[in-house]
């Protein structure tokens, strides 16, 4: 019997996950269905209890639901890889209950050192942002054991806070931690940057950032896809090397794949599917 998988979101209709979980159950032989369901805003959990009614076996999670999918559920039944992230982008519904993952930062990571070769290993890192998206990368970047990971957001504070997250730093004691806010970052170089913010989304707005922050040979990042931001152009006239979140995306629906089937998909293929098609 074909097992039923979705992902929820709003808004949902460019959603690229039906398209990477269809090529990757294609490719390991997997008898799956993926698809997207737009929720209201109100009404994600609604759809979620109504998915476990249809028989549903997972369902993935994105904006702007993630951080409720983490508050949703604490007193059922669940393991927990997502307690630092606060965030959640994976559901298994299984018969002990509510299953929850976050995959992003294991896909930032994997597409960082897999697909780019760039080692987080003793490299200067910066994550711009300090909102979801930043924190569910968060302790997957340290897990890389950076000897420097700076959080700069436009609002200091909350960079502040998302240092003190990591405090006292006894789980990762090679990497110093730093919040910064964006006017602080000049006399300091990094070798990956990675632009978290959700300013990309928005307009064609730039980040307030100089460019002597992309050292020689600098990875910049930027999680969004689909098109060259502010932040990619900053960096590439910079002379960095630069990329688009799409083997992110690609690589965090692997490890929910992973997840559901127990299986590992390729996916390069899928990568190159996917920035064909664009
Ligand atoms: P997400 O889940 O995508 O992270 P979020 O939690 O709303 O969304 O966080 C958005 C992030 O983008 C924040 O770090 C935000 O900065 P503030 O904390 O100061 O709000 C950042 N951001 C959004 N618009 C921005 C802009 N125009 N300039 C700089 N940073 C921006």
């Amino acid at each position: 019997m074909t097992d039923k998988y979705a992902v929820i979101g709003n808004p949902i209709a460019h959603s690229k996950s039906p398209q990477i979980h269809t090529a990757f159950a294609k490719q390991t032989d997997q008898d799956i269905s993926y698809e997207a369901i737009l929720a209201p805003l109100d009404g994600f959990e609604a759809i979620v209890r109504d998915l476990i009614k249809k028989g549903y076996k997972g369902a993935n999670v994105t904006v702007p639901f993630k951080v409720e999918a983490f508050k949703l559920w604490s007193k059922v039944d669940f393991k927990s890889n997502v307690v630092d992230a606060g965030a959640v982008n994976t559901l298994t519904f299984s018969d002990e209950g509510i299953i929850k993952d976050n995959t992003d930062g294991v896909g930032l990571v994997r597409d960082i050192q897999g697909n780019q070769n760039y080692q987080i290993a003793n490299k200067r890192v910066l994550l711009i942002g300090a909102g979801g998206a930043a924190e569910g990368v968060l302790h997957p970047v340290l897990e890389g054991e950076p000897s420097l990971l700076v959080l700069a957001n436009r609002t200091f504070e909350k960079a502040l806070a998302m240092q003190k997250k990591v405090e006292p730093y006894e789980e990762y004691p090679i990497t110093t931690v730093s919040a910064r806010a964006f006017n602080d970052l000049e006399n300091q170089s990094f070798d990956i940057i990675i632009n978290a913010t959700s300013i990309g989304l928005k307009k064609d707005e730039a980040l307030p950032i100089p460019n002597s922050i992309f050292a020689e040979n600098c990875l910049a990042y930027d999680m969004m896809y689909g098109r060259e931001t502010p932040f990619m152009a900053q960096a590439r006239t910079a002379g960095a090397q630069v990329s688009d979140g799409l083997g992110m995306l690609v690589e965090q629906a692997a490890e929910a794949f992973y997840i559901w089937r127990h299986v590992h998909p390729e996916t390069a293929p899928v990568i190159e599917m996917l920035r064909k098609a664009n």
